[in-house]
């Protein structure tokens, strides 16, 4: 069984309960779909209630905790020890299109430091945990990373810059050396998901660049603690300060980090 801290079951129970209103919002998006505009704006009332739940939820249970949240940004609190990291739906633009694969992400900071992580599908209800020094979970179950080290046999997870973001060019010559070197790369569109699934071994390894911190706050803690290694695209731990990632086994991730250094 997993270890849950009292504040992770108190992320977890707000998780639950903001994902339950979620799935229903899901629900209802298949009959938008059809309208010209499109569900944009319900998607976004979506977005917008679920992280409003999580705050009160998580403050209700933790008074005085600061917030690092997508929509409302920073929320200054009492105790400057602790900080919420939550991105309430990660995988937008799926949940938009009716695709089950996003997920709600809290991370906890004490001190600076990341302690306790969740990532949570709410469709299939698969929730990921990862409390410091105890270890990553996928519901019941222990995660440890892939132990794949032949880059013939990996299958990484990747994001790529659309519309109105930077780096194209760059991002093509990385995916152009993983691609030739692999069984191939995979991109779902959810970057918190993404890592959840390198912790439980699904994707041998994830990179991408430019990320927020409420992407992958949650996912860093999950990779950490299912053995696995995770830095920037310099080799170093500044994650959270400019937004690349790359997580995989020790072994792999520093063949990577040099293919994809190399290529850009
Ligand atoms: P979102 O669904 O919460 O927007 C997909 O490549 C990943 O990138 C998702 O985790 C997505 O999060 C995130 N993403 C989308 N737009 C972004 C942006 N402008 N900056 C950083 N991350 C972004
Ligand atoms: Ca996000």
């Amino acid at each position: 069984m997993p270890y849950l801290s009292p504040a992770l079951n108190v992320m977890i129970a707000a998780a639950r309960k903001a994902g339950r209103r979620l799935v229903r919002d899901f629900g209802e998006l298949e009959n938008l779909q059809v309208s010209r505009k499109g569900p944009a704006d319900f998607v976004t009332t979506a977005d917008e209630r679920t992280e409003k739940i999580l705050v009160e939820e998580l403050s209700m249970a933790r008074p005085g905790y600061g917030f690092l949240v997508e929509e409302a940004g920073h929320i200054e609190g009492r105790d400057k020890t602790h900080r919420f990291i939550i991105d309430p739906i990660d995988g937008t633009t799926n949940f938009m299109h009716g695709v089950p694969h996003f997920a709600i992400s809290i991370g906890l900071e004490r001190e600076g430091q990341l302690v306790s992580g969740l990532i949570f599908n709410p469709v299939t209800d698969e929730m990921f945990v990862a409390e410091r020094g105890h270890g990553a979970f996928l519901n019941d179950r222990r995660l440890r990373v892939a132990a794949r080290s032949k880059l013939a046999d990996i299958v990484v997870g990747s994001g790529a810059p659309f519309l109105g973001r930077d780096g194209r060019d760059g991002f093509l010559k990385e995916l152009d050396a993983v691609l030739a070197a692999t069984s191939g790369i995979r991109r779902f569109g959810s970057a918190a998901l993404d890592l959840a699934w390198v912790a439980a071994g699904r994707f041998d390894a994830f990179w991408e660049r430019k990320l927020q911190p409420w992407d992958i706050a949650a996912g860093l803690l999950l990779v950490r603690e299912a053995g696995g290694m995770v830095s920037d695209l310099a080799g170093r731990d500044q994650m959270l300060e400019n937004g690349d990632v790359l997580a995989a086994n020790d072994t792999l991730h520093r063949t990577l980090l040099t293919m994809i250094r190399e290529a850009g």
